[in-house]
């Protein structure tokens, strides 16, 4: 980790819809100084950066940088991956994790070339193979390679869950674990609403539950065949995996990490509940899942480990 007393700062590769509301969504939260946008097309950098700017009188964020240049990296904290390509119409899914495994190939070693220190938080997709190559072109420790995993479909999962049972989604403890894409599943068996069962709850029959999860599954796909992507909460999720990691708090996101023995899994990254701060992935909490949750989570590792080959 570098200097704690200079101020906190963050890059963001990939100045498109994802790293650009990340910036926003950072500027409103207020816990770093400083922010950068780096992204191949300088143009697209510039614009976003000046119209973040024209806003800095209103928040604590004191600076705005952009650039193509990975030497702006330099100092930063964290550097955060949302640059990449979309799934385009006739493109399998394996065109485009090797489009984004050639992207990573590029950038991650000129990120690890200016700073050695900062925590990686990748969050291009396919973003489970994605941190997995980070980790590997980096050569960081794996504590300091994060992707952000299945963080957005368990909001998505929460805010569903609190809908029906008319309760916040703060008072929601319930995760999407695995591959963030086809093969995650729900911790069913460890979900509770304020420590209550589900079972307890109105509307979470067998039939409702996998409703509820297909919901959740399908919601990308749904926001994209309407307006082309999704950002506000992707943003969101990035600043509050920002703060976990600033704050030092120790608070639990299901991020996608390197398994290293727990839950029997080991050489692929997908996402389980870790304990977050200063120094990255504090720990992967080990949380009871049934005999199904146990065989989908093989099952997703198994979906990913056959990805890896591939590329
Ligand atoms: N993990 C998640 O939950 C989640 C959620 C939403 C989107 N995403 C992913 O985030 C990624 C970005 O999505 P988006 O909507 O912002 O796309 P976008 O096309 O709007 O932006 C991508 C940006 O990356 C830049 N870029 C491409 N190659 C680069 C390189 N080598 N160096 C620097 N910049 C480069 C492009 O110029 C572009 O500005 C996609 O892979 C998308 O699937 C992930």
């Amino acid at each position: 980790m570098t200097n704690v007393c200079r101020p906190p700062k963050v890059a963001i590769i990939g100045a498109g819809f994802v790293g650009s509301t990340a910036a926003y969504a950072l500027m409103l939260d207020g816990i770093v100084s400083d922010i950068v946008l780096i992204d191949a097309n300088k143009e697209k950098a510039e614009g976003e950066a000046l119209d973040l700017r024209h806003g800095l009188q209103f928040v604590e964020t004191s600076s705005i940088t952009f650039g193509t240049d990975f030497r702006l990296c330099k100092d930063a904290d964290i550097v955060i991956v949302c640059a990449g390509a979309h799934q385009k119409k006739g493109e399998t899914r394996l065109d485009l994790i090797q489009k984004n495994t050639a992207i990573l190939k590029d950038i991650i070693p000129k990120i690890a070339k200016e700073n050695r220190d900062c925590i990686l938080l990748i969050v291009s997709n396919p973003v489970d193979v994605l941190t997995y190559a980070a980790l590997k072109y980096s050569k960081f420790p794996k504590e300091r390679v994060i992707g952000s995993g299945t963080v957005l479909d368990t909001a998505r999962f929460r805010h569903l869950i609190a809908e029906k049972a008319h309760v916040s989604p703060k008072n929601v403890h319930a995760f999407i674990l695995g591959e963030h894409g086809d093969s995650e599943f729900p911790a069913w068996s460890s979900a509770n609403i304020a420590t209550q069962p589900m079972d307890n709850f109105k509307g979470f029959t067998t039939k409702e539950k996998n409703i509820l999860f297909e919901q959740t599954r399908k919601a990308a796909y749904e926001i994209i065949s309407r307006k082309g992507a999704t950002y506000y909460a992707i943003g969101l999720v990035i600043a509050q995996l920002v703060r976990a990691i600033m704050g030092d708090g120790n608070a639990v996101y299901p991020v996608s990490t390197l398994m290293d023995g727990k839950y029997g899994l080991k050489g692929v990254c997908l996402s389980v509940p870790c304990v977050l701060g200063r120094s990255g992935v504090i720990r992967q909490l080990e949380i009871p899942l049934s005999a199904k949750e146990k065989s989908a989570l093989k099952k997703s590792a198994a979906v990913l480990k056959g990805y890896l080959k591939k590329v």
